[in-house]
Order: structure tokens, then C-alpha cells, then sequence
């Protein structure tokens, strides 16, 4: 064991390391150190430069005394080993050591200040409510959210009566500039905080109910991450093998949309229909085929109670979340958010149920085929192949793991063993290590549905998979449905590109469905309309993170002009301190829709987002308010981006091929148009924005769509 002695000097914010014990030298310092780092985060620097220490030694204790003294000394134990051979440099390695040697630069010639970040007075109690409700209210969301931007630039603060923060201090941050906003992402820890889990009243139902997968899903910890890699590889990694069964269910949508939404008028377009059609394409996803809940001849009652209860669950979440006191008071409210949440369960834990017994039953009939294929080959009779490919269901785990119960002419019902393989209810937690090498699995299985792949991964069991489904079904039916209920306000508010989309559509198409992602990568103007969508309406002005530990923030005006004396000063660094557990806010209606870099903000124009128009602007402010990831999508950025973003992406898109290839979609009224002064409507905030009355639409088929549907 060697000690490291470090003395860091704050005002330069360098550092000088020594080592002693065996002999004192100095390493060779000054190295980029962060004050805000303990001594353990800041050592992984000298273990790159010296690969002489272990880390993992360093004495945690130091901490305190690193941060408390001016100038800084502290003391970390390491032991010294062996020193290896220098890898040889990478590109990855070479870039990080050009970073290094950037901010090395920067670190020794740039001050460093505080700085509060600005914002309204925070009265004690009510914090900066009344600020809040003066510039629009919850329903005013992006109102409050511009004319904040336009007050107080790239970063404020806010406290919406949020009792545990001292007067004149503010519970959440907002940050305008993305780059401001990655400088978070980048810190993301094994374990980052989801927005999920800030929707409280779904946490509360969860853990007041004993859902342990359900809570996982909304968690901060291993549960989380064990809930997110059982569930990932098929959601968000395999969604391109959803396409044809999205196509199928859009094409059977689209050919009754004119009759349900027109002609019998049995449901509203904005509201009911659309919340139904999202319905159907996440169920096929989920279970291999549609309910046709769109279809008034052919849907279930119990489909339709599902699809209300999920709606009106989803929508008093959002005022329990904006209006907490319901949950204290337990209001009616409140009682009829778990009537709807009861419900909502109950449908889906006993559908998924039904669908995952389906499931492994095929599942046990793949693997007689397989084992009579294999016989037949050992006693050398060539058998004729099978349609069904025995391999893709067939890698290394299933071989250990179904030998036990179903194949190798084990006794007993083979059905029972491999259910009792896939229904333990410890197999969640208990064979995670077999479960994890499992990383790749064959799509070419019969009925590709999310449920059966789960299935015939045996990760987790049906009482599992039932469980997961719910939260699933929950984030994925009115998440899409608002998202295309914006879009489609545009489009028949703005006629002419309607026109322009459906030209488009129609060339590249040509009438037929959208089942690859070669087809979805060529609709470059649907991506534009429905990126241009999010730009102008956001389903949510802000983007929502927060961080389980203090997090400093360089302001980007530190780089762009010195705002504060109003004169160039590239040698100091503003910077913010981000508390842990702040909530922390991405500003989607402060650079988006800033009249100094985005021209016509208020104008819905697609054209904005074509890759002619991208190219012309890179490396301008105007790139950075339209084109950053982060204002890309509504999904959220991370790790703990939205799990259903492709998935949802894809039946987004799918929908709008198909719909606008059929029909004309008009407002009943003109009137209602986004931008009309004598629209009735306004945005609402339930979970997300809404437009509230959503304004009536109508149907017209196009040229080429002659009849109509007779089912
Ligand atoms: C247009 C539709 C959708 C929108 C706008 C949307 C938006 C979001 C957002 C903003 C988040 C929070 C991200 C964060 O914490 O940074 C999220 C999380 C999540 N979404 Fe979606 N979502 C949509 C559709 C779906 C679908 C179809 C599913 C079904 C799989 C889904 C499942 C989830 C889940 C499970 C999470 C939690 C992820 C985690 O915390 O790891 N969402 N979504």
C-alpha cells in the first residue's frame, strides 16, 4: 500500500498528486480534477495517466477533507501494483485524451463562479405559484414555459408550492439549452431516475396493490433494470418485426375509418377513434392480432371498458399530478383513479394470460416438431422440412432449460412441465445470470406477438409477463393517441400539405402499406409533418429528469457571450449547481419556437425538417433549436428513454400512410384550425396536452378509395 496525497488549489482547480510511501514523488500533474467529484470519482484520472493505482482502494473517507479545505489536501490510500503494459491508443482513447487535454487547458486558465440560477421570488409556501398562474396556469403550460424562456434565457428556477424547499429557493431547474441538458445525460448513473417514476399516483397503485414487476418498471434501482432487461430486447430492440402485423391492423382500420368516423358517426375522430387505433396496433404488437375496437360491429364490450378505463385512468392521473391534494384528501378523485386502475389490471393480467397459455402451448408444439425432426435424423430417415424453423426457437439456454421438463422424453405432460418451467414464481430474480446470456433471439417464430417472444425467452414467468403487460398497455394507449390526435389537427388545419403528405405518400408508395423500414426511412416529408408536430404542439412543454446526486452545470452563455456584464469574457466559466433530487426540466418551447433562430415560429411548416433544409443550417443556433436529439421526439433521452419509442414511432406512422393514402381528413368546422382566432378549443394538460373540445373531423375517401367497407 502507497498513499496518494492530494492538494488541489481551487482557484486555478488544478491538482497535485503524491505519491509516498514507497518513495514520495510527484506524479505528473496538473491533472483535470472537478471539485465537485470526491476523491474516488477524481482518482479513475490518475489511473489512467499512471495505471499504477487501484481505484477501487481508494479510501472514501478522503472525501470530506478534499471538499472542506482550502487549498484542498486529502489523503487516498491505493495500492500500488504491478504497472502494466501501455494499451496501445485507439481512436476512442486518443479522442478522450484530446478531451482531457482540452478541459486540462480550460480548467487552468478559467475562472469558475456560481451562480443561482435566475427566476421569480420564491415565497415561503407557495414558492412561485403566483408567478405560475399568471403567465397561464397548468393549462397554459407552454404559455408559462415561452414567456419564462423569453424572461430569463437559458436557465431559470421554479417552486410550485413545493413545501420542503427554504423561501427564496427553488425546487425545479429548467434548462432552455440542450447542451446544458446533455451535460446531465452524460452523468446518467447505472441507475437513473425516470420520468415514470414522478408519476406518483401510478408508483402509489403499484406498491399499495404488491405489483413488484409493475413497481420495477417505475423504480429507481436493480429493479428497475432487471424489469428493463427482460423487457427491452423485445420492445425496443426487435420493433421492425412488428411492422407487417401494425400494416395489417392499420389497413383493417383505415377501410371502416369512413363509416365509424363519417357516415354512422359512432365515434369521434380525435378522441374516441384515435385512442381505439392506438388500442388495436399496441395489442397486435402485445398479442399477435387486433380487437378491432375501432370497428363498432366487431368490438368486445369488454375491449371498450379496457380502452374507457385506460383513458380515464390516464386523465386523472394528470389532474392528481398537477392537483396532489385529491391523493391527501382522498378525494373521489382519487377513489375513481383505482376503480379505473382495477380495472385496467384486471383486463390485462387475464387477456395476457390468455394469450401467454396460447403461447406455450405453441411453444410445446415447436418442440415436438423439433424432437421428432431430430429422431428421425439420428435413425437416418431424411425427413421433409418443417415450415416452421425448429432452430429459431432453439439457442444455447433452451436446450439446458427445456430438457429438464419437456423434451428428451421426460415423463409427464409436457405442456405442464414447460408452464411450470415458464409460471415459477421465483424465476424472475432467481436465473438471471442464465437469462442474461441470452441476449440475441430468432424473430422467425409462427405468431411474432411481444408475449409469445417473451415466452420463448423463459425469463420471466406468465404471472410475470401478465403483471408487465398492464404498466405497458398504461404508457402506450394515450401516450400515441394524443401524439396523433396534434398531428392530425394539423393536417386538417393545413389542407394544402395534407395534399403535399398524401402526393408523397402516394409516390412512394403507391397505394400499398408500410410494412419495412426501408419503407418508413424513404417517407422523409411524414417524418418532417410529424416532427414539425412535436415542434409547434408538444404533447408536454417540458422534458422531466431528475438526478440522485449534486450535479454542476456549465451555463453555455459562459462560451457565447457574458450575459451578466454584457461583455465577452471567455476566461470565466458560469456554472450551476443542480441539487440531488431537484427536479430538473428540459424547456421544449424556449429555443424551438425562438423567433431568433427559427423563422415563423408560430407557422406550421414541415418543410423546415427536410434533409436540405437540416443541411443548410448545421452548425448555426438555428440547428441547435430545431435539429438537437433532445427536441427531436417526446421519448425522452437516456437511459431511460421511452421503452415503447419505436414501437410507437412505427404505429404512428403506419396509421398515417395508411389513413392519408384513404381518406381526406377535414375539420367539420373551419373555424376550429390550429391557429383561428375563433377556435373553440384550447390545450388542457391532462397527463399530456391536449386540445379540449378536440375539435370534430371528418372523413372523405379519396379518389382510388371507392367503397367503403361492408363488415
Ligand atoms: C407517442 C407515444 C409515447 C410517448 C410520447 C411516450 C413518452 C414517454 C416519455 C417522455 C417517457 C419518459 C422518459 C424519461 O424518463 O426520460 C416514457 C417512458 C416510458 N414509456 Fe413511453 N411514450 C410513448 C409510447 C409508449 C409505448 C407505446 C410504450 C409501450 C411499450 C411506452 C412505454 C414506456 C415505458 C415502460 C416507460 C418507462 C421507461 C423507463 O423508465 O425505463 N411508451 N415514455
Amino acid at each position: 500500500m502507497a498513499t496518494l496525497l492530494l492538494a488541489t488549489d481551487r482557484t486555478t482547480c488544478t491538482v497535485h498528486a503524491f505519491k509516498t510511501g514507497l518513495q514520495q514523488q510527484p506524479l505528473p500533474l496538473p491533472l483535470p480534477w472537478s471539485n465537485n467529484r470526491s476523491v474516488r470519482e477524481n482518482v479513475p484520472y490518475f489511473a489512467n495517466l499512471t495505471s499504477t493505482i487501484d481505484v477501487a482502494d481508494v479510501d472514501a473517507k478522503s472525501t470530506k477533507t478534499l471538499k472542506n479545505t482550502t487549498p484542498m489536501v486529502a489523503v487516498a490510500s491505493v495500492s500500488v501494483q504491478r504497472k502494466k503494459p501501455k494499451p496501445k491508443p485507439t481512436t476512442r482513447h486518443k479522442q478522450t485524451k484530446k478531451l482531457q487535454q482540452q478541459q486540462t487547458r480550460q480548467t487552468r486558465t478559467r475562472t469558475r463562479i456560481q451562480r443561482q440560477p435566475p427566476g421569480p421570488y420564491a415565497f415561503p409556501i407557495v414558492g412561485t405559484l403566483f408567478d405560475f398562474f399568471s403567465r397561464g396556469g397548468v393549462d397554459g403550460m407552454c404559455d408559462v414555459h415561452e414567456s419564462m424562456y423569453q424572461d430569463y434565457g437559458e436557465i431559470y428556477g421554479m417552486n410550485l408550492a413545493s413545501g420542503d424547499v427554504a423561501p427564496g429557493e427553488y425546487s425545479e431547474v429548467v434548462l432552455c439549452d440542450p447542451r446544458m441538458y446533455d451535460q446531465l445525460l452524460k452523468q446518467e448513473t447505472r441507475f437513473p431516475v425516470g420520468a415514470a417514476s414522478q408519476v406518483t399516483s401510478f408508483v402509489d397503485y403499484y406498491q399499495e396493490n404488491n405489483l413488484t414487476v409493475a413497481s420495477g418498471s417505475v423504480s429507481n434501482g436493480p429493479d428497475w433494470k432487471e424489469w428493463r432487461q427482460a423487457t427491452s430486447p423485445d420492445m425496443s430492440g426487435l420493433w421492425e418485426t412488428y411492422l407487417p402485423t401494425i400494416a395489417e391492423t392499420c389497413a383493417k382500420i383505415s377501410k371502416i375509418a369512413g363509416r365509424e368516423v363519417s357516415i354512422e358517426q359512432n365515434m369521434e375522430f380525435g378522441t374516441d377513434f384515435l385512442s381505439r387505433a392506438a388500442f388495436d396496433m399496441f395489442s397486435a404488437v402485445l398479442y399477435g392480432e387486433s380487437p378491432h375496437t375501432t370497428n363498432s360491429r366487431l368490438v368486445s364490450p369488454q375491449d371498450l371498458e379496457f380502452v374507457v378505463a385506460t383513458q380515464r385512468a390516464f386523465d386523472i392521473t394528470g389532474q392528481l399530478m398537477t392537483n396532489p391534494i385529491h391523493k391527501f384528501l382522498k378525494s373521489n378523485l382519487y377513489d375513481q383513479f383505482v376503480l379505473n386502475m382495477d380495472r385496467t389490471f384486471q383486463f390485462a393480467t387475464d387477456r395476457t394470460k390468455e394469450y401467454a397459455e396460447d403461447a406455450v402451448e405453441a411453444r410445446y408444439q415447436q418442440q415436438q416438431q423439433q424432437q421428432q425432426q431430430q429422431e428421425k435424423e439420428l435413425v437416418g430417415i431424411s425427413a421433409p422440412p418443417t415450415t416452421t424453423t425448429t432452430s429459431s426457437i432453439s439457442n444455447d439456454e433452451d436446450n439446458t432449460t427445456r430438457s429438464t421438463g419437456s423434451g428428451g422424453g421426460t415423463s409427464g405432460c409436457p405442456i405442464a412441465a414447460i408452464k411450470a418451467a415458464t409460471s415459477s414464481s421465483s424465476s424472475y430474480l432467481s436465473h438471471r445470470t442464465d437469462r442474461q446470456k441470452k441476449k440475441s433471439i430468432d424473430t422467425k417464430f409462427s405468431n411474432p406477438s411481444f408475449v409469445e417472444r417473451l415466452i420463448h425467452r423463459e425469463q420471466l414467468s406468465i404471472e410475470e409477463i401478465s403483471e408487465s403487460i398492464a404498466p405497458l398497455l398504461m404508457a402506450g394507449l394515450d401516450t400515441t393517441a394524443y401524439q396523433m390526435s396534434w398531428f392530425y389537427l394539423h393536417m386538417a388545419s393545413s389542407p394544402d400539405i395534407q395534399e403535399t403528405l398524401a402526393t408523397d405518400l402516394h409516390t412512394h408508395l403507391g397505394g400499398s402499406d408500410v410494412t419495412t423500414k426501408e419503407q418508413l426511412d424513404s417517407l422523409l416529408y411524414l417524418k418532417a409533418c410529424i416532427r414539425e408536430s412535436h415542434r409547434l404542439t408538444p404533447t408536454g412543454a417540458m422534458q422531466v429528469k431528475t438526478l440522485p446526486n449534486d450535479i454542476d452545470v456549465v451555463m453555455s452563455s459562459s462560451d457565447d457571450d457574458n450575459t451578466q456584464n454584457n461583455k465577452k469574457d471567455n476566461n470565466t466559466e458560469y456554472y450551476c449547481t443542480i441539487k440531488a433530487g431537484q427536479r430538473i426540466s428540459l424547456n421544449l418551447r424556449g429555443y424551438p419556437m425562438d423567433p431568433n433562430y427559427v423563422e415563423a415560429p408560430q407557422t406550421y411548416q414541415p418543410e423546415r425538417f427536410l434533409p436540405e433544409a437540416i443541411a443548410q443550417r448545421k452548425g448555426t443556433m438555428a440547428a441547435l433549436a430545431l435539429d438537437h436529439p433532445d427536441f427531436a421526439d417526446a421519448f425522452g433521452r437516456g437511459k431511460r428513454r421511452c421503452l415503447g419509442a419505436n414501437v410507437a414511432t412505427a404505429e404512428m406512422m403506419i396509421l398515417a400512410a395508411r389513413l392519408l393514402q384513404d381518406w381526406k381528413i377535414a375539420l367539420v368546422d373551419d373555424n376550429e384550425a390550429i391557429h383561428s382566432p375563433t377556435k373553440t378549443w384550447k390545450p388542457i394538460q391532462k397527463l399530456m396536452l391536449r386540445a379540449d373540445p378536440y375539435p370534430s373531423m371528418t372523413l372523405v375517401p379519396r379518389e382510388k378509395h371507392n367503397t367503403l367497407d361492408k363488415m
